[in-house]
């Protein structure tokens, strides 16, 4: 264990991304089928103290450096409070951040805070309400926007909002929602779209490319490359300065290129899905379950321990999508859709 979750490349995982479940009470079409997924039963879900357990290999074990809690979404848990304050008081310097798409987190942000919560991120496509419906097959921006106000009332860190541009959607709105990011003092990152949908609808055309998000941005704003480190985060930044006022920093933007530009060469992430495997990587094939070692008993974290080791030393080297034969070349599309892997 002394080499933590290196993988066959080199690259050393330290950031944890652990699904909830896969549940989720949206359902947005990049993302979702709209009659939603067979769920997992709830036995085969982990449970609250395998979570924990969990986190406690992966971090006084593994190396493991920051958690992410993940979906479908987390806020349906039940005892997510509880998770967190139960990791929190065996990791008191552990930053734990929490994707989520802001339903119910009105009620839950003093609580996730109190409990000893990080940071959030919060999945928002449109501030229309016609459009948020269109996109996510719910009428609750409302709710969400009340989630994300809450949140940064109570103080929850430096809010991320991710948004996912769909063509002839919300694509119109990318200077709209920088706008609103900004004066709100929350950092906004734009996502291409990726082939993980349960429809298949994803095509090379239709994705918003990360070229393409900047020319629509440049209308309104400046954006220069934000001068901090990497530090092999999905999201490139750039500083925001409004053209009407170009003296000033507005904020920071985000572009999350997966598919035009790829960041896979160095990926420190590792992921656990809802029922306690181990994804190596967002477009993994395989996966390793953990679950079963978990709940046999006599069974100690060092055995968990190296299993995890040895399905993150399989981690593909890159997704492949940044070939020019997507489709009919390297690039097979996982059978799990996005709220399954869990982001
Ligand atoms: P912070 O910037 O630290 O807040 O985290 P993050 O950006 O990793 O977290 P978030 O869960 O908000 O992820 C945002 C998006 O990044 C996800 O929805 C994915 O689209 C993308 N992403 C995260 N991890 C990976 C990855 O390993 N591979 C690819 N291709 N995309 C990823
Ligand atoms: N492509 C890109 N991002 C996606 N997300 C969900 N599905 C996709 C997809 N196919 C995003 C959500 C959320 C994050 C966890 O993943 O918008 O912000
Ligand atoms: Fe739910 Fe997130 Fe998938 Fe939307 S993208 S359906 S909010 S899991």
């Amino acid at each position: 264990a002394a080499d933590g979750l290196l993988d066959r490349y080199g690259r050393r995982a330290t950031d944890m991304r652990l699904s909830l479940t896969d549940k989720c009470n949206l359902r947005c079409t990049y993302c979702m089928p709209a009659e939603g997924l067979d769920w997992l039963a709830k036995d085969k879900v982990l449970s609250g103290a395998e979570i924990i357990r969990l986190v406690g290999i992966g971090v006084d074990v593994l190396g493991v450096r920051e958690l992410r809690l993940t979906g479908g979404e987390p806020l349906v848990r039940a005892d997510l409070v509880d998770i967190v304050a139960g990791i929190r008081a065996n990791h008191p310097g552990l930053p734990i951040s929490l994707t989520t798409n802001g339903l119910g987190l009105d009620k839950k942000a003093q609580a996730l805070r109190d409990a000893g919560l990080t940071r959030i991120n919060v999945s928002l496509d449109s501030l229309h309400p016609d459009t948020f419906a269109q996109l996510t097959r719910r009428p609750f921006l409302a709710r969400v926007l009340a989630g994300v106000e809450e949140a940064a009332r109570v103080g929850l860190g430096l809010i991320k909002i991710n948004a996912v541009l769909m063509r002839g959607i919300n694509d119109v709105e990318a200077p709209d929602l920088l706008e609103w990011a900004v004066s709100h003092g929350f950092e906004l990152r734009f996502i291409e779209q990726m082939p993980l949908d349960a429809d298949h609808g994803w095509t090379r055309d239709g994705m918003i490319t990360a070229a393409e998000i900047r020319g629509r941005l440049e209308r309104d704003f400046v954006l220069t490359p934000d001068p901090r480190q990497r530090d092999g985060a999905p999201a490139e930044r750039w500083e925001v300065r409004r053209r009407a006022e170009p003296e000033t920093v507005a904020g920071t933007v985000g572009i999350i290129a997966s598919v035009t530009e790829p960041f896979c060469a160095d990926c420190r992430r590792t992921r656990i899905t809802a029922e306690g495997s181990v994804r190596s990587c967002l477009f993994s094939h395989e996966e390793t379950d953990l679950r079963e070692l978990l709940r046999s008993p006599g069974v100690g974290d060092a055995e968990v321990a190296a299993r995890w080791q040895d399905a993150m030393w399989g981690k593909p080297k890159a997704h492949g999508m940044d070939h020019t034969g997507l489709g009919d070349a390297d690039y097979v599309q996982p059978d799990r859709t996005m709220s399954a892997i869990g982001g």
